[in-house]
């Protein structure tokens, strides 16, 4: 899908600008780039633009000088960019490290966020036991490059329905994600180490929330998707059967079904 650059300020995105309407700004998974958002930017619902940039440090916004090394970072990007564009407020659809950055952006200035969908996502921090991972996995990456983080994360990223039905899923999402170069894997897996505890804001996330989860996931289970779900004023929770944790990728027709049903709401 074409795509554009567009300065931030503090960086340059290379963003996918699709549609005409109102905007629904997506954020992609770690290790991935904005191509895994191909399925919901073919199929926008009417009235509604589709922006989906690559994170500084990922795909083609990895030319950038300075490092995004906090979720901080990736959010005054999001932000910068919504502002380049004159575009906000805005949906925010975010998957897992999506998912942090949205929450980062609504931390940082909620007025330009009008919905919040968080998808196979959390809002807790990482646990001691998973930062010791994620340095192993830097420590990975600087010795072997991209594919030593994409080979110990892949199995965990689909769900036992697709690694058996679907094996030409792994093989497409690691390709995405060797797109990335090594210098900004790295500096990603410090920005998941060190993100902040979101719990305690999601009773003040006052606009309206889609929870999306695949029943498979392991990552970012159900349990702790309906939890965050019952926990904002405004929730609304679907599980999408027979999909893992990037269940816009393995189940792309229900997820963009539910993304699709909830923004007629919310017009
Ligand atoms: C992601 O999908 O973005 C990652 O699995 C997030 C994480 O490892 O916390």
């Amino acid at each position: 899908m074409p795509s554009r650059r567009v300065a931030t300020g503090a960086a340059t995105l290379s963003v996918t600008d699709r549609g005409a309407g109102t905007p629904i700004v997506l954020l992609h998974a770690f290790p991935l780039t904005s191509r895994m958002w191909a399925p919901q930017l073919a199929e926008l619902p009417q009235g509604w633009r589709g922006l989906a940039p690559d994170l500084r440090g990922f795909g083609a916004s990895s030319g950038n000088a300075a490092p995004a090394r906090h979720v901080r970072d990736h959010a005054l990007d999001v932000l910068g960019l919504i502002d380049a564009l004159e575009c906000g407020p805005v949906v925010l659809v975010g998957l897992s490290m999506g998912g942090y950055v949205a929450f980062e952006c609504w931390r940082q200035r909620s007025s330009a966020v009008r919905g919040l969908v968080l998808a196979d996502t959390r809002a807790d921090a990482d646990t001691e036991e998973a930062r010791t991972r994620r340095l192993a996995l830097q420590q990975g990456a600087a010795a072997e490059g991209t594919g030593a983080v994409i080979d110990a994360m892949l199995p965990g990223l689909l769900g036992a329905t697709t690694q058996a039905q679907d094996p030409h899923v792994a093989v497409q999402v690691r390709h995405v994600a060797m797109e990335n170069e090594t210098r900004g894997i790295i500096d990603a897996l410090e920005a998941l180490r060190t993100r902040p505890d979101s719990r305690p804001d999601l009773a003040t996330i006052t606009c309206p929330v889609l929870v999306i989860v695949g029943a498979e996931d392991t990552i970012t289970p159900p349990a702790v998707a309906r939890t965050m779900a019952d926990a904002v004023p405004d929730g609304r929770y679907v599980e999408l059967p027979a999909a893992g944790h990037l269940s816009n990728v393995e189940q792309p027709h229900a997820f963009t079904a539910a993304l699709h049903e909830w923004l007629g709401r919310l017009s």
